[in-house]
């Protein structure tokens, strides 16, 4: 193909793109080999039958050979290319078996979207329907049943299982899947099921067995601590992939992606399809209506393209979509998460742009605050990433970065634990009677991130000291809800405030994605939209408004058609609440409103989130308390342009600045108030 700076084909996008973006499109050339490939039409691979796409899984050929090792061994180390079969095929071999011995087969996935695919993939392959004998477990979601074998669920759901029962005596084989991510409930998990292992062995009970999955880990690491467990490699099919880079380093790398995408478009047979990588579901949205606006205009040349986004929060059934074939003489273009990197696999992908960029929350360990932060990925990302185009034949790679950027990224991406804010998983532990200090980790986090984690608890009334580190009632109570600490502690003391309701409501949405539709043709007409909600009492207040009015309205969808307001993340936040108000009432906690009397709920914010406030200065700037870092109003609040002397913020966000996102405006009178709450905020300046 030629170079995307082709200027002769690419005037319509230059047009479109002067609405939002302005760069030359010249800047955007690849490094690209001068031997054109020549691209051959053929079937898509995903009409080939169910069953014979499971024969011809590479992990098919070892099949016997594997299923030894695994009956052989206690635990068992397993590395294979993504889409060799791994997630699907595993647990159906072992059931086939009878190896799990009536038992369930747990398979842990660090995200909500895998676990879902997976399972109703894998219930397909057994014809059966998700929730029978193959079903899975997500936060705020369960699809299972008594018949129930092969359960896929979160990393972050089996701990919360493991706090009721540490021996995990339901199962007798967990599969600890996508090892690589290091996700923290990963991690501890490691430690938890490692656990359980050796104390069903030294009381006789059932053996629990264990395998270790990725398609990219330091198997040695793995294989040291799972006391020695036998390694086995699956090799899969991968084509080879040429790689090319952004010749100059792009300041826009949404643009050059988008470019590019339209570029491939003109030049490539339309059933070779197109996976892009981007951050977040912000940045998906709005490339898909910028996708579709450029697609739609009649000067737009190429094959149809049909856009599919994957995302976290995106509706199941919305995920599922991007496995099925798109229209005839269409192209698919799917602009996912890193999501797509490993966990999922979408048939037909010939293509990959690569943005470079994940979206991560970071702690820091100086301020104690975390942030949620867009930066490069890792070396082991980029690479996984090019893969995903050399499934089924020669594919493509196009990076939004230079080779020289390429050269200076981490090789492997950080775990999260060590890079984390660890006051949740400290309390886990602790209600698994387990002292974090003392845990056997894989990789041990620093002891400072441990203890700044626990003076966090105190600090939250969660534990009364470090020594004997036991959870006081409340910190019990804390414990059972699948919240960050702040937020379950919030909800607690919302009995308190009689404002039970109002906070189970933004807990809630605040679970969840934006409810705001971000849409770029039409930012004026929603900014209109949103401005019959906004309050002065901030953006937790507003959120509230607009789902107590979403919530009076019968013809939900075209009401926030209209409003610019996104119903699927309107709904998911209901579904939300209805798992904590049900948590709320096992813990005999009154659900009370206080109606419009909204002080309370900022008050009752303030008992959770003393430590994220900031305070204005005399240079018109605000400085966090405490830690004293420079924040700034994020534009989408309500209380952008307005100068409140000290807000609370729910969440940090670093792009060019480091923004607070989610504020609440706290009265000068409640100073005091706060004061008392800790020696966090004793940096806080007299307010008068
Ligand atoms: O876990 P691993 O990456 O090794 O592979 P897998 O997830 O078990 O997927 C094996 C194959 O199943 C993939 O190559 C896909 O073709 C197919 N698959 C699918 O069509 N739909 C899904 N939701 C999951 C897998
Ligand atoms: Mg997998």
């Amino acid at each position: 193909m030629s170079c995307p700076g082709n200027k002769k084909n690419i005037s319509i996008i230059r047009k479109k793109f002067s609405l939002a973006m302005k760069r030359p499109l010249s800047q955007i050339q690849f490094n690209i080999n001068t031997n054109r490939q020549r691209h051959v039409e053929g079937p898509r691979p995903r009409e080939i039958s169910i069953e014979i796409q499971r024969k011809t899984l590479p992990i098919n050929r070892v099949k016997r050979r594997l299923l030894m090792e695994i009956e052989k061994a206690e635990t068992v180390i397993l590395l294979g290319e993504t889409g060799c079969g791994k997630t699907t095929q595993i647990p159906q071999y072992l059931l086939e078996r009878k190896l799990n011995r009536d038992g369930i087969i747990g398979i842990t996935q660090p995200r909500r979207v895998a676990a879902v695919t997976v399972a109703n993939r894998v219930a397909v392959e057994m014809k059966t329907s998700t929730g029978q004998a193959v079903g899975y477990t997500v936060r705020f979601e369960d699809a299972t049943s008594p018949l129930t074998k092969i359960k896929y669920l979160t990393d972050g759901m089996l701990l919360r299982e493991a706090m009721s029962d540490n021996l995990l005596k339901a199962y007798n084989f967990i599969i600890l899947d996508e090892a690589h991510e290091r996700t923290i409930h990963t991690d501890v998990l490691f430690g938890i099921v490692k656990e359980a292992q050796a104390k069903r062995k030294s009381s006789n009970c059932t053996p629990l067995k264990i395998i270790v999955m990725s398609a990219t880990m330091d198997v040695d690491h793995f294989s040291k601590y799972f006391n020695d467990a036998p390694v086995i490699y699956i090799e899969g099919r991968q084509y080879p992939v040429e790689i090319n880079h952004a010749v100059e380093s792009q300041d826009d790398y949404i643009y050059s992606c988008l470019v590019t995408i339209f570029q491939i478009n003109r030049e490539a047979p339309p059933n070779h399809d197109i996976l892009v990588f981007l951050t977040g579901q912000e940045e998906i949205e709005t490339m898909t209506a910028n996708i579709r606006a450029i697609a739609k205009d009649p000067l737009f040349s190429g094959p149809n393209i049909k856009v599919y986004p994957l995302y976290a929060a995106l509706a199941a059934s919305k995920q599922l979509e991007v496995f099925h074939s798109p229209p005839p003489n269409t192209r698919k273009v799917v602009l996912s998460t890193n999501i797509a990197e490993t966990s999922v696999t979408i048939s037909g992908i010939k293509y990959v742009i690569d943005s470079g960029m994940v979206k991560h929350r970071v702690h820091h360990p100086g301020t104690g605050l975390d942030v949620l932060k867009v930066h490069s990925i890792s070396q082991a990302q980029a690479w996984q990433r090019a893969g995903r185009a050399g499934r089924e034949s020669p594919g493509f790679t196009f990076r939004a970065y230079t080779k020289s950027e390429f050269d200076c990224m981490v090789k492997n991406t950080v775990p999260e634990l060590l890079r984390s804010n660890l006051s949740n998983v400290v309390l886990q532990l602790l209600a698994l009677k387990v002292n974090a200090l003392t845990f056997d980790f894989l990789d041990k986090p620093p002891k400072d991130l441990i203890l700044e984690a626990f003076d966090q608890l105190k600090q939250l009334g969660a534990i009364d000291n470090f020594d004997d580190a036991q959870l006081t009632p409340l910190g019990q109570k804390m414990s059972l809800f699948p919240l960050d600490p702040r937020f379950s502690k919030v909800l607690l003391e919302a009995e308190k405030f009689g404002c039970v309701e109002e906070i189970l409501s933004i807990v809630a949405l605040l679970s969840g994605e934006s409810v705001f539709v971000n849409n770029i043709a039409k930012r004026e007409e929603a900014a209109a939209a949103r401005e019959k909600f906004s309050t002065s009492a901030g953006d937790h207040i507003t959120l509230l408004k607009i789902f107590r009015a979403y919530n009076s309205i019968n013809t939900k969808h075209a009401w926030c058609y209209e409003n610019f307001f996104n119903s699927r993340n309107l709904d998911y936040a209901k579904k939300v609440r209805k798992q904590l108000s049900d948590l709320c009432r096992r813990c005999d906690i009154q659900i009370k409103s206080c109606n419009q009397d909204f002080d309370k709920v900022r008050k009752c914010l303030i008992s959770g989130f003393f430590m994220n406030m900031a305070e204005l200065q005399r240079d018109k700037k605000y400085l966090t308390v405490g830690s004293k870092q420079l924040v700034h109003i994020h534009p989408t609040s309500v209380l952008s342009g307005s100068l409140p002397q000290v807000v609370l913020f729910t969440e940090l966000v670093q792009t060019s600045k480091c923004y607070m996102r989610y504020l609440t405006p706290i009265d000068s009178l409640w100073a005091d108030e706060i004061k008392s709450k800790g020696p966090t905020i004793s940096g806080f300046s007299q307010v008068d």
